[in-house]
């Protein structure tokens, strides 16, 4: 017995008013329908036995590439008309035929539900597959405000009779709270048995997917029904419910991290990326964002008001405050990078430090380093990117620019204030900067205060 996940990501999304599909827009940095196939593809058992399946408007290009770049083995149809959802499983399960046997089950599920989890789809599935007279399940929520939803009607023991869109709802049924979440699990056979029946509303000019409960019904034959939290099922159709849905999955990372030994001193102010991975023991003070890819081991600490992003932190190292740290971020263990530092592309080695005021691209720092504050890697000539390395136990006296590409020896030293264009041997000390002279004057200051001129050299 097979699994088909079919996601339906053809209709337009209107209501974002956003020139990107609706699909597209992202919840903690993954795009809505990225959320939908993890949780399908986390679901038991699905690398041996389930097939994904997604349905694309003639303009889904794009999600395509997006989709394919990230995940192996999905298939796509094109929904030519966005003629309703009876109609977008049709098609789709026209072109997934040959692939799909009589004892398989299809889920159904939308591109616009990034909160959905595995475990609500095995719920599904393992009622279909332990109950075999049932034909077909609906999931139904109760949304806080039922709104617009397609509403489940009920026999008294529990079945479903069938759903009935708001569109087509007397008053009678709009008073029904339990509604269709549009999560549906199907025998392959009820779906071959009543797609082709469905009919055209004239109001709408849709086939509805939600009918087919009802000629289950009609035909004698069970459409149940399993609720799971609104929470999960969720939609996004407007910018409103991307922020509402943004909110729960940030709380539900937050308290992950917690659970997993993460300290969040001030959980609220702290973002997470759904690919973020911390490790136990690591210490996070508030107002830090995590952007995609970034990964933490333990001991490591974060401090206030960090942005980190393609990032790796090794062990024990510190971070913060108010860091950058861009992708191609190395930092091995017991690194610290203090306030005001931007780091890209650059790996610094165990034990070395860049404290303060400082730009890192492109670069390669050793062993226990010292970049001094406000020293400034000058990696881009306005066409290319260079390389900037400087070797264990180097010291970077403040305010150096170094113009890559550049090498700094092993134990050299930088004097302060150098603007750095040629290697530098190992253990040499180099400066390059005019040499301080002193001339005289008659300061107005001076005579104004009747004090007596004094020589006294300043170093
Ligand atoms: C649908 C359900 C409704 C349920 C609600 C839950 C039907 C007829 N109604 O209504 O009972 O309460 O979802 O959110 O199914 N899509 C296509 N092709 C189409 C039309 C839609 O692929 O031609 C896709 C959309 O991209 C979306 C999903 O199907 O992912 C649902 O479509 P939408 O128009 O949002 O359905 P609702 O009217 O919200
Ligand atoms: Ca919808």
């Amino acid at each position: 017995m097979k699994t088909h996940f079919m996601i339906l990501a053809a209709g337009q999304g209107t209501r974002m008013r956003s020139e990107t599909s609706k699909v597209m827009h992202k919840i903690a940095n993954r795009t809505l329908i990225e959320h939908v196939i993890c949780a399908a593809r986390a679901t038991k058992n699905f690398q041996d036995a389930a097939n994904l399946h997604v349905v694309l408007s003639p303009k889904g290009e794009s999600i395509q590439k997006h989709l394919e770049k990230h995940f192996d083995h999905l298939t796509f149809s094109t929904q030519q008309k966005q003629l309703g959802t009876g109609h977008a499983v049709a098609g789709a399960f026209k072109e997934m035929q040959h692939q799909i046997s009589d004892e398989d089950l299809v889920l159904v599920l939308y591109g616009d539900t990034p909160l959905l989890q595995a475990h609500n789809l095995d719920l599904v599935l393992e009622h279909l597959r332990q109950n075999p007279s049932i034909a077909m399940t609906v999931v139904g929520m109760t949304p806080p405000d039922p709104k617009a939803y397609g509403r489940i009607l009920q026999e008294d023991h529990g079945d479903v009779k069938s759903i009935v869109e708001f569109k087509h709802a007397d008053e009678d049924t709009k008073r029904i709270c339990y509604c269709n979440s549009g999560i549906m699990g199907f025998r392959a056979t009820t779906l071959a048995r009543y797609l082709t029946h469905l009919k055209q509303h004239s109001e709408s000019g849709e086939y509805y997917l939600t009918d087919i409960a009802g000629l289950c019904a009609e035909n004698n034959q069970r459409v149940s029904t399993i609720e799971i939290p609104y929470e999960d099922v969720e939609g996004v159709n407007d910018r409103k419910d991307l922020a509402a849905c943004e909110a729960i999955f940030q709380d539900r990372m937050r308290e992950k991290m917690m659970l997993q030994g993460v300290t969040l001193q001030d959980p609220k102010s702290v973002y997470f990326s759904a690919d973020t991975h911390i490790e136990q023991d690591v210490l996070i003070e508030p107002h830090v964002v995590f952007g995609p890819d970034v990964y933490l081991e333990s001991g490591a600490t974060v401090k206030a008001f960090s942005h980190l992003e393609g990032a790796r932190v090794c062990k024990e190292a510190v971070v913060g405050p108010y860091v950058r740290l861009r992708p191609g971020t190395h930092l091995e263990a017991k690194v610290k990078v203090g306030n005001f530092v931007e780091v890209k592309n650059t790996h610094l080695k165990e034990g070395a430090k860049a404290s303060h005021l400082t730009y890192l691209g492109d670069a390669i720092i050793g062993r226990d380093a010292n970049i001094g504050a406000g020293t400034i890697t000058c990696n881009y000539d306005g066409f290319q990117k260079h390389q900037t390395i400087v070797e264990d136990g180097a010291f970077i006296g403040s305010n150096t620019c170094l113009v890559a590409p550049v090498h700094i020896g092993k134990s050299a030293l930088i004097a302060a204030g150098s603007t750095i264009t040629k290697a530098v041997s190992d253990g040499a000390l180099a400066l390059s900067r005019t040499l301080q002279k002193e001339l005289e004057y008659k300061s107005p200051f001076v005579l104004k205060q009747n004090v007596k001129k004094h020589s006294q050299k300043v170093s």
